[in-house]
């Protein structure tokens, strides 16, 4: 079945006893079991929940994995893969990285004697010699936020599985809608489904999608000792968003990609980071491995001074620092979303206070464009007369 088909069908045909189209949220934490010894399956709601379960099930085969696992935020997921690793332990990490992820490895993972290494992760001779006898992932974005680099996975994955790595790809910007990496070598996919998979902004939520016995298994136990688990209410919105989520991607690309196209040709922009672009350095590897491309796009304004008026006018587009909703949010990623990675690596990929960072909405592309044009003129005016 084609994955419009399988996204839309989540949890319609799981509930026998009503029918019910739409899975029931089962809040109970608490199951009693037949007799000693025996289990209906579902024992305690941290380990097992039916509606929880029915999503992590849709998880795992929507990603080509064996097994799912649905976790309070995205973070909580990220946290639980990195408690596959311990003291002495380092992992390869894509240069350009979502803020909170460098954080959580910085501030925190480093105190259980966890390292990590930031590289292009396109260049393997530069990863080659990061390696050492105690690496033992790759963790990618791809594309990466905010400057949307693309990695190939299919070559890294191979090189990593040659020297006993681990690959862990963080899928949140493309969705497994339009890229699987577990189909291209990939063992551990991450999500902040608080993004396009939840898809509204109302929930939040993260997933973790594995490959192979050995590694669910361990991913298993991690998710049920950590216990950062997603709740049935949570677990079915999450669900209902993911209903729509290849309609909504689909007009998530073709918005942004005319939003970019606009900007391309626009005098105060000097630059959109944008890969559906033709000029993009990593639009040949994403059109190989990926079937679309996400919703959100980076764009470097000519001047610093556009920024903070641009954001004082956007109207329809709300200044707000998230992606992947149905509402075109734009981000200030230097102050915001990439706060905690120190000015110098900042500067080094890119990340400076001339780049903006937009996540565009569902609604319709000349209202954005209206919209975005408007306040460009404002900025320029008042740049014009400062
Ligand atoms: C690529 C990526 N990964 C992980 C996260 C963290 O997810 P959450 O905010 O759901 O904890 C984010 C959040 O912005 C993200 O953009």
């Amino acid at each position: 079945m084609k994955i419009e088909s399988r996204l839309a069908q989540i949890g319609s045909v799981q509930e026998p006893v009503t029918g019910s189209v739409s899975y029931p949220i089962y809040l109970a934490t608490a199951f009693r079991h037949p007799k000693l010894g025996e289990s209906t399956g579902f024992d305690y709601a941290r380990t097992t929940n039916p509606t929880r379960k029915v999503l992590e099930e849709a998880a795992a085969e929507l990603e080509s994995g064996d097994r799912g696992f649905a976790c309070s935020s995205g973070m909580a997921a990220l946290q639980t893969v990195f408690s596959l690793f311990g003291q002495g332990d380092h992992l390869i990490v894509s240069l350009d990285l979502y803020g909170g992820t460098y954080r959580l490895l910085e501030r925190i993972m480093s105190r259980f004697g966890v390292t990590a290494s930031y590289v292009d992760t396109n260049d393997l001779d530069g990863i080659a010699q990061l390696c050492t006898p105690n690496t033992k992932a790759v963790l990618i974005e791809t594309p990466t936020n905010p400057l949307m680099m693309i990695t190939d996975i299919e070559r890294i994955s191979a090189w990593a599985k040659s020297k006993g790595l681990l690959t862990i790809v963080d899928n949140t910007l493309l969705t497994p809608f339009f890229q699987r990496p577990i189909e291209l070598g990939a063992d551990i996919v991450v999500h902040s489904a608080t993004k396009y998979l939840g898809g509204h902004n109302d929930v939040l939520a993260g997933l973790i999608v594995t490959k192979g016995k050995e590694l669910s298994d361990q991913m298993a136990f991690l998710h049920n000792s950590i216990g950062a688990v997603l709740g049935a209410q949570d677990s079915w919105l999450l669900m209902r968003g993911m209903k729509t989520l290849a309609l909504r991607m689909e007009r998530h690309q073709a918005n942004a990609t005319a939003v970019a196209e606009w900007l391309l040709t626009h005098e105060a922009i000097d630059e959109v980071y944008y890969p559906a672009l033709a000029h993009h350095p990593g639009h040949d590897i994403q059109s190989r491995q990926s079937s679309g491309n996400t919703g959100i796009f980076s764009f470097r304004l000519k001047d610093a001074r556009y920024v903070e008026p641009i954001l004082r006018h956007i109207k329809l587009i709300a200044f707000a620092e998230s992606l992947g909703g149905c509402e075109s949010l734009m981000t200030y990623p230097a102050v915001q979303t990439h706060a905690d990675i120190p000015e110098e690596i900042r500067r080094q990929i890119g990340v400076d206070d001339r780049l903006l960072r937009f996540s565009v909405g569902i609604e319709h592309a000349d209202d954005i464009i209206a919209d975005l044009g408007q306040a460009l003129e404002a900025a320029k005016r008042e740049i014009g007369e400062a």
